[in-house]
């Protein structure tokens, strides 16, 4: 490869070499960079790819007339390394809690009617349409014009493909007569038809095809040359919205129906529903005409119709009170097991994976599924009842695998007719495969943990792996892979080393540029992302633990209650200490229990190897401290309220909701740490109690004020 990125002197050439050489390195550039980013699969270094746009640099210099209209010269923003630059979502996009029978449904519209104080007989409608098996992307026009597109990223930041949405055929560029500010969201999706002929395409081409339309679609939105984009048959629906200055409509199916008036395609199978009954027949309607309809769909979104009422009911942590997917049946097939393996996650648990004979379900081809633990193998769940019947499960078997949607393919069943002669029980480890430490089994946890803990080398490296993902550090450059690489080589251990490679590896960048796969500009690219990661907000630094039962839900409820790192960590010194008024801070927080607050203490002990590891991380890097949600312009903001008595405007889950999403701490029973309780008539003991001890006590009325309702 070397060869191609020399040569004549641009000096020496003549116009029409000049002409034929900037033609070359255009099209060598440009396969480059599609194989870096469309394939995965890298053709050339970062270095020899740096070499060939300064010569391509150097000839445009020359010969300034002869510069392309394709020049890769003007794709600088657009090079592999510096990928695409991140969007904050002015309002977080969220996902959607799964149903998977009628029965979940039923329970869905009750759990609806408890929150809003309708009864069994109120009306209730609701919007039934196909749930897209593409990836979600989100529009925003001002004036009428799109100005950006961004993908759902992890709900709060995803990535700015605005020139990749220009080129999609269904998203209008501009609109007429649409709100000054409007954010439309949606799918983007390719047809079956569209995807099959991109496959023989590219398979023509010797290029890499995709596993599935879905895949394809994200491949071919992501790509960071637009013009590669545009060449691909992408489609896209619209399902919902963000931010608006003005309202759509005051209904779902009204703001769908404006949304398709201003030109954007919505589904044809969307239907307005009287109740649950409705909604199941839109449900068996659909999927009947799944496998006619030409792109993939996973399942039927459900939505509340009323605008007003799904503002109401409002949002948990990631998904709307006011929807739910009811997903698809499960994809099944047959397969052999080769062999069960073992894998060693970051809390040290054993995970026993299935090798199977490669099988294709629901368009997907599968190798591997989980086994969940011992005793799903040996066919009894954690309580010792039998599952299948009882069959376990052995090497060399017949085994039906599932999936459905995105999860990990599962094994459901085992055919004990095609069981091989010589097949014999599966002996799970005792000791851990990667450390030799024991494996151990605590009472009531159905997971074998290797307690090798630090020493481990599958945890530390699954530890750094967590470390570094996306809800985490999310350093940019550094994934799974590297950091497998980085620790194989003993680069780092633990996550406190990442941020001292550059001082040990990067003088001159000499032995990381060495490396294979990395280049002067990609080693640069990884210290500097390294470093923009030294300033990191309470919630993730805390979620990077990989505490066990430490996630993200947890760890932003953590920092939010505790405000600073110090603060947390000075109770949890404290409670390590024996002191029970520490312990009851943290029980005291909403969502933290005994089991959470047990692992905490443990990982923060003082004479903990995971202590001395958080410490030397610490020294490191700098903590942001939390801020509390909604504390800007909420009274109630880090207050802790209890209600009590009969509340007539709102239910009881409706008026926790609400209060939690100003910031406050909804308490069951008053105590001396009570702000405020809103007593509505018949309120008993605890107004009681309240007015003894002087806590603050308003009627509904007083607290709707209060709050702005
Ligand atoms: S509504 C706040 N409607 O499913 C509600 N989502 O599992 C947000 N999806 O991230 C989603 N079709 O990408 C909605 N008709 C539909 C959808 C749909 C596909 C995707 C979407 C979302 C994911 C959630």
């Amino acid at each position: 490869m070397a060869s191609t990125t020399s040569g004549t002197d641009p000096e020496a050439l003549t116009d029409a070499e000049a002409r034929q050489e900037l033609a070359r390195l255009a099209e060598e550039l440009g396969r480059a960079n599609a194989a870096y980013h469309r394939d995965y699969a890298p053709v050339m270094s970062d270095a020899e790819f740096d070499a060939l746009k300064r010569r391509n640099a150097a000839i445009e210099a020359r010969f300034p007339d002869l510069k392309r209209a394709d020049s890769p010269s003007d794709q600088v923003g657009a090079m592999p390394a510096d990928g695409f630059a991140k969007v904050t979502h002015a309002q977080r996009m969220m996902s959607l809690a799964n149903a998977f029978d009628a029965d979940d449904i039923r329970e869905f519209d009750d759990r609806i009617r408890k929150f809003l104080g309708f009864g069994p007989e109120a009306p209730l409608a609701y919007t039934a349409e196909p749930k897209i098996d593409g990836l979600s992307l989100s529009l925003r026009y001002e004036d009428g014009q799109l100005v950006q597109a961004a993908t759902r990223g992890d709900g709060e930041t995803g990535e700015n493909v605005t020139a990749n949405a220009r080129t999609i055929d269904d998203i209008p560029q501009s609109l007429t007569g649409a709100p000054a500010v409007l954010e439309v969201r949606g799918e983007v999706y390719m047809h079956h038809d569209d995807f099959e002929a991109l496959n023989a395409r590219q398979a023509a081409l010797g290029g890499k095809t995709f596993a599935n339309p879905r895949n394809a679609a994200a491949g071919s939105l992501r790509q960071l040359d637009a013009a590669i984009t545009r060449s691909r048959p992408l489609r896209f629906f619209a399902y919902g919205w963000g931010v608006l200055s003005e309202p759509l409509a005051v209904t779902q199916h009204g703001a769908l129906d404006h949304l398709g008036a201003l030109g954007f395609q919505v589904n044809p199978l969307t239907r307005r529903c009287d109740g649950p009954a409705e909604l199941l027949d839109q449900y068996a309607a659909i999927e009947q005409q799944r496998a006619t309809l030409g792109y993939d769909i996973d399942g039927v979104v459900y939505k509340v119709d009323d605008l007003g009422l799904q503002g109401r009911l409002g949002f948990r942590s990631t998904t709307p009170r006011w929807a739910i997917a009811h997903k698809f049946a499960a994809e099944l097939a047959w397969t052999r097991l080769d062999r069960i393996e073992i894998q060693v996650g970051r809390t040290g648990a054993l995970s026993p994976v299935a090798r199977l004979s490669p099988v294709t379900v629901g368009g997907v081809v599968v190798s591997n599924a989980t086994l969940h633990n011992e005793d799903y193998i040996a066919g009894r769940d954690a309580k010792g009842a039998p599952i299948r019947e009882g069959r376990d499960i052995r090497d060399g078997d017949w085994v039906q695998v599932y999936r459905a949607g995105d999860v990990i393919p599962k094994i459901a069943d085992v055919d004990l007719s095609k069981r091989p002669a010589d097949a014999v029980p599966y002996a799970f480890p005792e000791t851990c495969p990667e450390c030799g430490s024991p494996a151990l089994r605590e009472p009531g946890d159905s997971v074998r943990r290797c307690s090798g803990g630090l020493i481990c080398p599958a945890q530390a490296v699954e530890k750094l792996k967590h470390f570094v993902s996306r809800a985490a550090f999310d350093i940019e450059g550094l994934g799974a892979k590297q950091v497998e690489q980085f620790h194989k080589d003993g680069w780092i251990a633990e996550p406190a080393d990442i941020f001292t490679l550059q001082g040990r590896y990067g003088s001159g960048m000499q032995q990381l540029k060495n490396r294979e796969g990395w280049g002067e500009k990609s080693a640069n690219n990884l210290f500097q992302a390294i470093e923009e990661k030294r300033d990191i907000a309470f919630e993730r630094a805390l979620f990077a633990l990989g505490i066990r039962h430490v996630g993200e839900v947890a760890s932003a409820t953590l920092a939010r209650a505790f405000g600073t790192w110090e603060a947390m960590t000075e109770t949890l010194d404290r409670a390590a200490a024996g002191e029970d008024a520490a312990l009851a801070v943290l029980l005291d927080i909403d969502g933290v229990g005994m089991v959470m607050a047990e692992a905490l203490i443990a990982a923060f002990r003082a004479d903990a190897p995971e202590r001395a590891s958080i410490d030397r991380l610490l020294s490191q890097i700098t903590v942001i401290p939390a801020e509390r949600r909604g504390a800007v312009d909420s009274p109630v903001a880090g207050k802790t309220v209890v209600f009590t008595g009969t509340l007539e405007t709102m239910t009881r889950a409706e008026a926790k909701a609400r209060a939690e999403a100003l910031g406050a701490k909804v308490a069951g029973s008053v105590s001396a740490r009570t702000d405020l309780v809103i007593a509505g008539p018949g309120a008993g003991s605890k107004a009681e109690k309240a007015r003894a001890l002087g806590v603050e006590i308003v009627d509904e009325a007083g607290w709707r004020a209060l709050v702005g309702d």
